[in-house]
């Protein structure tokens, strides 16, 4: 897939002033959808670029591979699979393979609605007054994202917390304080096969055992697409395994039973309103036009930020205490699924594909990271994403949404170095040099009144469909991920080298393994 025929656009808009682009956009329309609006005037765009783009986006087949995605077609084609992650958040009951994904979450729901009344107890009798959370990745983001954003809405009577690392300190802090009585462990792992979960998970039972003895399956929920393996791994009766289906790719499944965890502690009405507000973005997605689809847009300027003007990088900056987490998440859910240069079919591709993607909470970002983006010598487009977690103080509102655009404004339009002299005239000309702002940075703006289950719900459909889309500009398969096995592997290889067991075959790595087991022993 190439962009060539943009180049000309991006030829005329590179040397432009963004902050006159800008203005001169701001007839161009803006587009809400599921309670967001999204404004991309500060932006290298004008209107004929855009034009160029929705173009493109009509011959590179966009409306056939948004078709394809709610069809249930292959459009993992590595794997042969269908992506019904949507399915998890409306029912489609005419499609019986959506159908079935539908239901899976259905049966979550009414169990942690089980657990968290304490209908459900553990093997004493006792109602869970814990929950412990084990996966990682898409089995681990989500979920926590969804609880660190609403947090305020916890069951106050249930404590929840969540182990990723094989750093054994962290299921040690995970299990600090709790009674095994009382705590329900939940694993999460679509492969069963995952090395950090699995070890996690034998620790806990261990920790389960020493106090309930084979009481300790009553315990124990599992959530996976093999459950034979977890059959295998629990080898008694009695733990609950449930369904995370094939067609769900690990870092799109916030939205399935792996996030069973914050259903129990949020209730199923928080829930239920996150899966509602996606289903809202997915009928914007499926339905509208391409030049008016939020997600089109996004995976157009995705393309035009990397592939064509060059950006490598993208900042994402939630001005949302209830969203300081979704950096985080996005960095899988986009790198993962795009972070690749040969394409589905093979090929090497032409040109730049998914950009690092980093960012953080804002305001706090402004008093770290921010100097850089304004006077550092790369630019990086910005995306801010403001809405406000409470509205329960006016002027807590008022400034954190000042800052947003102000941030957005002074990179898009600098500080020169005549601004700086007028301003401070006393100024030693090499201190006024080094007040002088740059601007021409791009900033993408989504907006939304407040952040609710509904919006957060909507907002990760629109970045799942984006990076989808974006993928298929790129000519990539968003839905596997083979980059991830080698490293794996070769820690597999390694490890026996730390045990003294056999050689590393790398000679630096053996030479470090050297130290590490000298390490070890005191040394
Ligand atoms: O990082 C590789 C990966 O397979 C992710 O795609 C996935 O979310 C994570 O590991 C955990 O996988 P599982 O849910 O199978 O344990």
């Amino acid at each position: 897939m190439t962009f060539l025929h943009l180049n000309s656009h991006a030829d005329r808009l590179r040397g432009a002033e963004l902050k006159t682009l800008a203005r001169r956009r701001l007839a161009g329309p803006r587009l809400s959808a599921a309670g967001w609006t999204l404004d991309t005037s500060r932006q290298f765009l004008d209107a004929d670029a855009e034009r160029a783009l929705v173009a493109h986006a009509e011959s590179a087949g966009l409306t056939e591979a948004i078709a394809d995605l709610f069809n249930a077609s292959e459009v993992n084609v590595s794997e042969g699979r269908a992506a019904l992650h949507w399915a998890l958040r409306g029912n489609r009951a005419n499609m019986p393979a959506a159908a079935s994904v539908a239901q899976s979450v259905q049966v979550a729901l009414a169990l942690s609605g089980a657990l968290r009344s304490g209908e459900t107890t553990g093997a004493t009798g006792k109602a869970f007054r814990a929950v412990v959370h084990i996966g990682i990745g898409g089995s681990d983001f989500g979920p926590r994202l969804v609880a660190d954003a609403f947090a305020d809405g916890g069951a106050a009577a249930i404590e929840l917390r969540f182990c990723a690392n094989l750093d054994p300190l962290d299921l040690d802090l995970a299990l600090q304080g709790l009674d095994p009585e009382t705590t329900l462990v939940v694993g999460i792992s679509k492969s069963f096969g995952t090395e950090e979960t699995l070890f996690n998970l034998s620790r806990a039972r261990r920790w389960l055992q020493n106090s309930l003895g084979s009481g300790w399956a009553e315990h124990q929920v599992l959530v996976t697409a093999r459950p034979d393996r977890a059959r295998d791994w629990a080898s008694q009766e009695g733990v609950v395994i449930l369904d995370l289906p094939e067609t769900v790719g690990g870092r799109f499944s916030i939205w399935s039973a792996g996030s069973l965890a914050c259903m129990i502690w949020l209730g199923e009405d928080v829930f239920r309103a996150f899966l509602a507000g996606a289903a809202d973005m997915d009928a914007h997605v499926q339905h509208g036009a391409l030049s008016a689809n939020l997600a089109v847009r996004l995976a157009l300027l995705d393309v035009w930020n990397t592939s064509v003007m060059g950006f490598q990088a993208r900042a994402v900056l939630a001005y949302s205490r209830r969203l300081r987490m979704l950096p985080t998440y996005l960095q899988q859910l986009e790198m993962e699924s795009n972070g690749k240069s040969v394409t589905a079919s093979g090929d090497a591709v032409s040109g730049a594909t998914a950009p690092l993607l980093w960012g953080g909470e804002g305001t706090i970002g402004q008093h770290s990271y921010h100097q850089w983006l304004h006077q550092g010598t790369q630019i990086v487009p910005t995306e801010f994403i403001l809405a406000p977690g409470s509205r329960s103080d006016a002027e807590g509102v008022v400034g954190l949404s000042a800052h947003a655009l102000a941030q957005a404004e002074v990179l898009a339009n600098g500080r020169s170095l005549h601004d700086v002299q007028a301003s401070e005239p006393d100024l030693p000309p090499q201190i006024a040099a080094q007040k002088v702002h740059p601007g021409g940075r791009p900033s993408t703006l989504l907006l939304a009144e407040r952040l609710t289950p509904e919006r957060l719900g909507a907002l990760i459909a629109l970045y799942e469909h984006r990076t989808y889309l974006a993928g298929r500009l790129w000519g990539l398969n968003s839905f596997d991920q083979w980059g991830v096995e080698a490293g794996k592997s070769m820690a597999g290889l390694i490890k026996p080298a730390l045990r003294g067991d056999q050689p590393a075959d790398d000679a630096v790595t053996a030479d470090l393994v050297k130290l590490l087991r000298h390490q070890a022993v005191g040394g």
